[in-house]
This record gives structure tokens, C-alpha cells and sequence, in this order.
């Protein structure tokens, strides 16, 4: 079996990537320091996959550890989900951002070379990278593909740009380095168990988990961020992915990089948007609970819309995504009803 390392793997990303690696026959490691996770989904993932998965507690900022752990487990692939993703509070604190997000990359990225060394492999583990759509930063056009124009329109989006290039540096000094980075769009719902889920600390800055806790009467309104913008109903269109299909699409892609040759960015969305009062209807319909809005002034830096054109993952991995709004919705809903103070009520 070959084990895959994920860093930031209690995550909420992270922990449904783990549980979807395992069901498809590979060893996930997972690697936290338990800085925005709870140490308890180590419970839950044994509860869903029946087995206790590894665990490597400790920072990527740490390099001389972490390539002890890559010496340790040997991973075929390392999936580098560890770092920090708030908008705003990278606006207000960027080097916590440079240094979390670029020194975590570097860091990671060296222990890879010095694991290589030392463990005299023919060359280092595959390596999947989180990226964001945030790197098109307002697109010209939608559909989105991979060779639009790159920008950044924060500190947080900035890092996933220096990163992405740091790599590409890299790959092109070491030809025995093979990097996917997968630009995820907007990841929502939660494992059908509802076991595991997103379980923001204080108010969600993003839209469903804002919407889940409305619901589950945490928060007593939604506001709608603008009902001007040049769409159907005014307000904002998205991209949103059940992160289960974005889980997948992590298991595409480690497989795609051990299989055939080479490195590769793509999206993972899947190539349809919806507008914020879509989700609250559908919201609404699947969990038979009322959402009430709001419309106030829009969020500085909100683009109106924004969804991926896919087409390239499909191509490159075989994937593309099969879950549609209401099946995201309805798994938020289980997540956040069985769970309505998320991990800290245990
Ligand atoms: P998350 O905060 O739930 O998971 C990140 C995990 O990394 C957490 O468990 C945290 O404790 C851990 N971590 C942070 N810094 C660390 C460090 N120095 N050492 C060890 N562990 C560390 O976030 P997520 O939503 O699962 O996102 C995962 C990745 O995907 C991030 O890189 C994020 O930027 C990217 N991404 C997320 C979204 C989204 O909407 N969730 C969208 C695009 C990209
Ligand atoms: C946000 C991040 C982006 C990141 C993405 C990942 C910002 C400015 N951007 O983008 O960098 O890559 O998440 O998922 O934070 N909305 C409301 N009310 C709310 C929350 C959101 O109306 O309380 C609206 C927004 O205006 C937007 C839509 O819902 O139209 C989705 O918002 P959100 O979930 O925050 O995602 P993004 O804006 O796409």
C-alpha cells in the first residue's frame, strides 16, 4: 500500500481527502500542529474509516523534523494542504500569511530534498498542492481556464501565487520533481456521515457554513453581500464543489503524478455557478429549516461571479465532479445538525 502524507490533514479539506485515499487503497499519514483543527477528527476519521490513521503532530515550519517523518513513512505522495486561509485576517496580519503559507512551502519543499538525500530515494515524493481560484483574481470572462492571468488581491491569495511559482522554479531546476496544483474553487458539504465537516472558528467568513449556522439557529440572519451585481438575481454566482468530488479529485491526482509522467495545474471545480440566494433556497428545501437574509452593502473585493471551466482535469486526471447543490447542501445540513457547535461540543 502506499502511503500518501497530508499535511494539514485534520483539515476540513484534509480530513475528507484522507477518508476518500484510504477507501481507495492507499496509507494516508496525516500531519497537523492542530492550529485551525480539532484533535478530535482523529477520532471521527477511525469512527468513518475503522482503523486509527496515522498521526504526525508537529509544524511544517520545522524542517529538520518533518524530513525525519518523510524518512519515516516513506509517502509515494505528500499532499500539502497546512496553511492559513482567512481573506481578512491576511489583509490585517500578511507576515503571519508569508510566513505560515511561503515559509511552510519552503520548508516542506527543502525537507523533501534532504529526505531525498538521506534516504538516497531515486527522486522525491509526488507532491499535490492547494491552490485557489483566488490566484485569477477578477477574471475577464467565465468560464475560467487554467491559462487565464494570474493576480492577487490579498496577502492570502498572493502566497498561493509565489507558492505556485516556487514550484514551477523548482520542477524546472529538477526534472525528477513531479507537483500537481489543483485550484480549487468553492468546497462546501461535508462526508455523508456527518462525522466530519467545515467548523470555522467564530463567524464563517464564507457563505454555506455562514448559511448552516442560520439554520441551526447559531447566528440569526445571513447577510447578502450586494444584490446589484450583474447576474440572474443580483447577487454573487459561484463555482461551489461537494468536497467530497474535490476529495476525488486529490486521489485523481496523486494517482495521475505516479502514473504518467510529468507536473500539471488544474481546476477543480465543476464548471457551473450559483447565485448566493440559490444556495439559501436550496438550503432552506433540503434541510426544511427557514434562512433568513438580509441585503446589505457589498464585501470589498467580491468579484460577481466565478466558475471554472474543468475541462483540463478531466483530461489530465479522468475527473470530473458528479455532485450537484442540493447533495451539498444536505451533508452541510447533517454535519452542522448532528454537530451545531462543530468539534468543541465533542
Ligand atoms: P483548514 O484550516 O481546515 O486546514 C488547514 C490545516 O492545516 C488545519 O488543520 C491547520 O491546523 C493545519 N496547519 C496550518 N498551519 C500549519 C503548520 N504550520 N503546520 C502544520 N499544520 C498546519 O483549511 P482547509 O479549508 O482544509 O484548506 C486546506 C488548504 O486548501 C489550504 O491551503 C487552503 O488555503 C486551501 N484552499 C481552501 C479553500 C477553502 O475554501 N476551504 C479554497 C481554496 C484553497
Ligand atoms: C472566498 C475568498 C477567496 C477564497 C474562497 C474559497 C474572500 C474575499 N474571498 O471567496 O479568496 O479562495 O472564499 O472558498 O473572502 N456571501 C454573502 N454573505 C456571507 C458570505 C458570503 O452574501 O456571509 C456571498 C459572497 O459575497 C459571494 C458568495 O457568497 O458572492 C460566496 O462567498 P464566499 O463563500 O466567501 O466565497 P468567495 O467569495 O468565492
Amino acid at each position: 500500500m502506499s502511503s500518501v502524507l497530508l499535511t494539514g490533514g485534520a483539515g476540513y479539506i484534509g480530513s475528507h481527502t484522507a477518508v476518500t485515499l484510504q477507501a481507495d487503497g492507499f496509507e494516508p499519514v496525516v500531519l497537523d500542529n492542530f492550529s485551525n483543527s480539532h484533535p478530535l477528527v482523529m477520532d471521527r476519521l477511525a469512527q468513518i474509516t475503522g482503523r486509527d490513521m496515522p498521526l504526525e503532530q508537529g509544524d511544517v515550519l520545522d524542517t529538520g523534523w518533518l524530513s525525519q517523518v518523510l524518512l519515516r513513512h516513506r509517502p509515494a505522495a505528500i499532499v500539502h494542504f497546512a496553511g492559513d486561509k482567512a481573506v481578512g485576517e491576511s489583509v490585517a496580519q500578511p507576515l503571519k500569511y508569508f510566513h505560515n503559507n511561503i515559509g511552510g512551502a519552503v520548508s516542506l519543499m527543502r525537507a523533501m530534498v534532504q529526505a531525498t538525500a538521506e534516504g538516497g530515494w531515486e527522486r522525491p515524493p509526488a507532491l499535490v498542492f492547494s491552490s485557489s481560484a483566488t490566484v485569477y483574481g477578477d477574471p475577464a470572462s467565465v468560464p475560467i481556464t487554467e491559462d487565464f492571468p494570474r493576480s492577487h488581491t490579498n496577502p492570502y491569495g498572493h502566497t498561493k501565487l509565489v507558492i505556485e511559482d516556487m514550484l514551477a522554479a523548482q520542477i524546472a531546476a529538477d526534472p525528477s520533481w513531479r507537483v500537481g496544483v489543483l485550484r480549487y474553487f468553492n468546497p462546501v458539504g461535508a462526508h455523508p456521515s456527518g462525522l466530519i465537516g467545515e467548523d470555522p472558528e467564530g463567524p464563517p467568513n464564507n457563505l454555506m457554513p455562514y448559511v448552516s449556522q442560520v439554520a441551526v439557529g447559531r447566528r440569526p440572519f445571513l447577510q447578502v453581500y450586494g444584490s446589484d451585481y450583474p447576474t440572474p438575481d443580483g447577487t454573487g454566482v459561484r463555482d461551489y464543489i461537494h468536497v467530497m468530488d474535490l476529495a476525488a479529485g486529490h486521489v485523481a491526482a496523486v494517482r495521475s503524478l505516479l502514473q504518467t509522467p510529468g507536473s500539471f495545474t488544474v481546476n477543480l471545480g465543476t464548471g457551473r455557478g450559483h447565485s448566493v440566494l440559490e444556495v439559501v433556497r436550496a438550503f432552506e428545501r433540503v434541510s426544511g429549516r427557514p434562512v433568513p437574509f438580509r441585503f446589505t452593502d457589498r464585501r470589498a473585493g467580491d468579484v460577481a461571479q466565478c466558475w471554472a471551466d474543468p475541462t483540463r482535469a478531466r483530461q489530465r486526471l479522468g475527473w470530473c465532479a458528479t455532485r450537484g447543490l442540493d447533495e451539498m447542501c444536505a451533508d452541510a445540513w447533517r454535519w452542522q445538525s448532528r454537530n451545531p457547535q462543530g468539534y468543541r461540543a465533542g
